[in-house]
């Protein structure tokens, strides 16, 4: 055969294609999502989601203490509250279970990031990421309950604050209320693009949030619109949001394409609790390869343009992608 060009030929030794290889995963692009439960000497390890511990802030800052020894820069924190009640009122506590773990987190570890969920589902008694009113989510009125969880994640010391929840305009009123309160350089990574998808089951468990009643698609996006997700994206950075997230990331690598090559932000992509579940319940049976199969699941949302990863691999995939 005659071949001008063969593609083989730089895929002939390790180092040769190590040369050639377009896109790294690194540490560096890794935040560690985390479950802080209240307490003292708590490690629960949620049920399906092997490996992933419910742990009270001692313990919690041990886990991020060893991530941050292989070189993962950053958390990103839930919380567990002592008691739900209609409005999430403890989401905004200086004494919840979150701002307790922050405060923990930034004195014993001043060097890692601590980026802090903001939401309501998991504090509400009826699952929903807002207010309720009639028997729906009252878009507007949760915005000011929302800021206030951000503030007060803000003066427990959060570097960044993430909010979950999609209602409208409310990347806009967390960054109000912050300016207002001189929180001017706490960072907003907005999940701008939040699906209404099936593989956040396990987390649901994880952070006993899943909703009493209905769903989440009065809230959360179709995830069979790609064009609403650029919309979307679009009204977060003039809010005013520092970093847009797409949420799930594998099932979704078209939509991290979509958003690196039209927006100028970084863009994180969170690897969500269904996607690792599968994973390791398919490795757990002898059908994959856990390490082989993780490192490509990562590399992929990396390719797909995302610069950050959120994953509850990440400690696992740090030790190997060290040195
Ligand atoms: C809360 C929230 C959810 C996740 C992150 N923040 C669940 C949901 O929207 O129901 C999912 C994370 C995961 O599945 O790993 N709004």
């Amino acid at each position: 055969m005659d071949l001008v060009y063969r593609p083989r030929r730089l895929r002939r030794t390790e180092t040769l294609r190590r040369m050639v290889r377009e896109t790294v995963v690194r540490p560096q692009d890794f935040i560690y999502p985390l479950f802080a439960a209240p307490g003292k000497g708590v490690r629960q390890e949620v049920a399906a989601m092997p490996g992933v511990f419910r742990l009270s802030p001692e313990l919690l800052v041990k886990e991020a203490e060893s991530a941050l020894k292989l070189r993962v820069p950053a958390v990103l924190l839930f919380g567990l509250p002592r008691q739900k009640d209609d409005t999430g009122s403890e989401a905004a506590s200086p004494r919840g279970t979150v701002q307790q773990a922050v405060r923990l987190l930034k004195k014993n570890l001043p060097e890692l990031m601590v980026i802090t969920d903001v939401c309501l589902c998991a504090y509400t008694s009826h699952g929903h990421c807002g207010l309720l009113h009639g028997g729906r989510v009252d878009n507007d009125a949760t915005l000011e309950a929302l800021a206030q969880v951000a503030v007060s994640h803000a003066e427990a010391g959060a570097d960044l604050v993430a909010p979950s929840d999609m209602m409208d305009g409310r990347v806009g009123a967390l960054r109000e209320a912050l300016d207002e309160r001189g929180f001017e350089m706490v960072a907003i990574l907005s999940y701008a693009v939040k699906y209404a998808s099936a593989f956040y089951g396990p987390f649901r468990e994880a952070a006993d949030s899943a909703p009493a009643f209905g769903d989440r698609r009065s809230y959360q996006m179709d995830p069979a619109n790609a064009r609403e997700a650029v919309r979307e994206a679009a009204l977060d950075v003039e809010e005013g949001a520092d970093i847009l997230m797409v949420k799930p990331a594998g099932p979704y690598l078209d939509i991290i394409a979509q958003l690196a090559g039209e927006f100028d932000l970084p863009i994180a992509a969170y690897q969500v609790s269904g996607e690792y579940s599968m994973l390791k319940a398919a490795a757990a049976q002898g059908w994959l390869d856990e390490t082989a199969a993780m490192l490509e699941s990562l590399l992929a949302i990396k390719r797909a343009g995302a610069d950050l990863i959120l994953t509850y691999f990440a400690k696992e995939a740090a030790a190997l992608l060290k040195g």
